[in-house]
């Protein structure tokens, strides 16, 4: 047995081959039983594709960079779960094309940052980041509150994303544009309407100017929904633990 791996081990070219042979065998074992089970992720209650208005905040976050800064994955490590709560679930991102794990973090994870502070506090924040936090290195975005969203955008993006298998109906295509704008008018008169196209979205003017529907709105109204889909008083992941 060992002359036989001598031999192996003084030719580099059958060496290689050999190597080559046996990291095969443990790649099929680890990749090819993902071809046959039905889904890689775990489905958990609670999570729900975004709305247009949430969809299009989103966008914005991509477009000014903010994954430089901010990561969106907490990590099952004591300091970050005690820091941000609960460890991400892959379900939680499982609507999100591209996702926005990150891999820098100048300022804290953002997957959990929904609810923690008011719209008021995001728009103080965005607006002028030192005001509120005096030793802030980032940077501001005021012009978003003076920007208006481009709702007339929105039934194609909520398409696109349609293609890529996020369960969007023929109905909420139909209306992106009105949701849009209907989840920043709460009084609106298609605020019901809305309300049942996407149940347990939160519908409010998030930027505090009733005028127009502007890019802080659809910014505050993502931020303010990030984590904020799972309910951990009730979840209990499928280890064997908790099946028996
Ligand atoms: C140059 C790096 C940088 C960029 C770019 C950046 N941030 Fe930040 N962010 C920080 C830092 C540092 C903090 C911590 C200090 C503070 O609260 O301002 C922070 C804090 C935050 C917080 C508060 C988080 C918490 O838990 O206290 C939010 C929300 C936030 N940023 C959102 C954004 C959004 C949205 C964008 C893009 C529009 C953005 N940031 C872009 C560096 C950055």
């Amino acid at each position: 047995m060992w002359s036989f791996h001598k031999w192996f081990e003084r030719h580099s070219l059958i060496l290689v081959v050999g190597i080559l042979v046996v990291v095969s065998i443990g790649g099929l074992v680890q990749i090819a039983p993902l071809f046959f089970i039905e889904s890689t992720i775990e489905e958990v209650e609670g999570v729900r594709p975004y709305t247009p208005l949430e969809l299009a905040g989103r966008r914005i976050y991509i477009r000014e960079g903010c994954y430089v800064c901010h990561s969106q994955m907490i990590r099952p490590l004591r300091d970050e779960v005690e820091r941000y709560g609960h460890y991400s679930l892959a379900a939680e991102s499982m609507y999100d094309h591209p996702f926005q794990w990150g891999s820098k973090r100048s300022g804290p994870d953002l997957a959990r940052v929904g609810g923690r502070y008011s719209d008021e506090w995001h728009r103080a924040h965005l607006e002028d980041p030192r005001s509120v936090v005096p030793e802030s290195v980032m940077p501001p975005y005021a012009f978003l509150a003076n920007a208006d969203v481009a709702v007339e955008q929105m039934p194609e993006h909520l398409r696109v994303n349609r293609m890529l298998s996020v369960p969007y109906s023929d109905e909420q295509l139909a209306n992106a544009s009105i949701d849009a704008r209907a989840q920043a008018e709460p009084l609106g008169e298609n605020a019901f309407d809305f309300e049942q196209r996407y149940p347990g979205a939160v519908s409010r003017d998030f930027d505090g100017n009733p005028e127009r529907v502007s890019e802080m709105d659809a910014l505050i109204a993502y931020l303010q929904m990030l984590g904020t889909g799972v309910d951990f008083n009730v979840y209990q992941a499928d280890t064997p633990e908790n099946r028996r």
